[in-house]
């Protein structure tokens, strides 16, 4: 059942705020283009990712390193094209904002100004805390990312759970509020134990939106394209399947491919 347009108030960054504040869950799911985010958002979904697992998802990169700046703005701006009420929220990708304030922001207006989304999300905790204050005071809400940070996946080796041990756990609660401090509006924890992802939503007062963290937090966001069960080779435990769209796609394909072949297709209704 797809929202009545009357039924419908734009969601905001405030409004996610207040979803918090009133023990409403949030729902995140990640689009990278126009017609799968015109169906999540008359869905209903409260926030739309234009992720960064687009290096992954849409160009077939083992690793979201490789996604450029301008790549991101035209998945953003097809997507910000079919939304009516999401909020929309856009990965800056690695290399346009670690290590230099000025570069994110100057990325950060780039995004915003070109793809017309509603803000930005960025990995990492104390190491990215003056691009995050510098992006804020051009007026550009702040999102996030700790836990299992993809972009520094040749730091860590591994896409494993992270925080298991004291001191990383330590460490992700206080750069969790530095950015809550710093003025971000939410926060994504990407595979991290629910316990500590709970502790973190506890001691926040920003919206906590998890992946692979459990259910003690303020929503939960997936990759779109895992969930519709299009890719077929990822199985982490976190993820749940809604459909099992590789194989669906994969039988009609092969049934057109056989309706050609002895020429079924097309029939006489479906000619002039
Ligand atoms: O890029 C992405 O899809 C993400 C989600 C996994 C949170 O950052």
């Amino acid at each position: 059942m797809s929202v009545a347009k009357s039924d419908f108030k734009k969601v905001t960054t405030n409004s996610v705020q207040e979803m918090k504040q009133n023990g409403e869950k949030i729902s995140m799911l990640t689009a990278y283009d126009y017609t799968l985010a015109k169906i999540i958002d008359s869905a209903g979904i409260d926030v739309i990712l234009v992720g960064d697992s687009a290096s992954n998802v849409m160009a077939g990169h083992e690793t979201t390193l490789p996604i450029t700046l301008d790549e991101m703005i035209y998945h953003a701006s097809s997507v910000v094209r079919a939304v009516e009420r999401a909020l929309v929220v856009v990965d800056l990708p690695f290399g346009s904002y670690q290590g230099n304030s000025k570069t994110a922001l100057n990325s950060s207006i780039k995004i915003m100004k070109e793809s017309g989304a509603h803000a930005v999300k960025l990995e990492g905790g104390v190491e990215v805390l003056t691009s995050v204050k510098r992006i804020l005071t051009a007026g550009i809400p702040v999102m996030g990312h700790l836990g299992l940070t993809p972009q520094s996946i040749y730091k860590f080796g591994t896409y494993t759970v992270r925080a298991k041990e004291e001191e990383e756990a330590e460490k992700l609660i206080a750069d969790a509020k530095r950015l809550e401090e710093a003025g971000c509006f939410a926060l994504v924890l990407e595979k991290i134990p629910a316990k500590l992802a709970g502790q973190v939503a506890k001691a926040i007062s920003i919206p906590v939106i998890g992946i692979g963290a459990g259910g003690d937090v303020d929503g939960q966001v997936l990759v779109l394209h895992d969930m519709l069960g299009m890719t077929h080779e990822f199985h982490p435990r976190f993820l749940r399947r809604y459909l099992n769209l590789y194989e669906d796609i994969n039988g009609a394909v092969q049934s057109y491919i056989s309706d050609v072949k002895s020429a079924d297709f097309p029939n006489e209704k479906e000619q002039y």
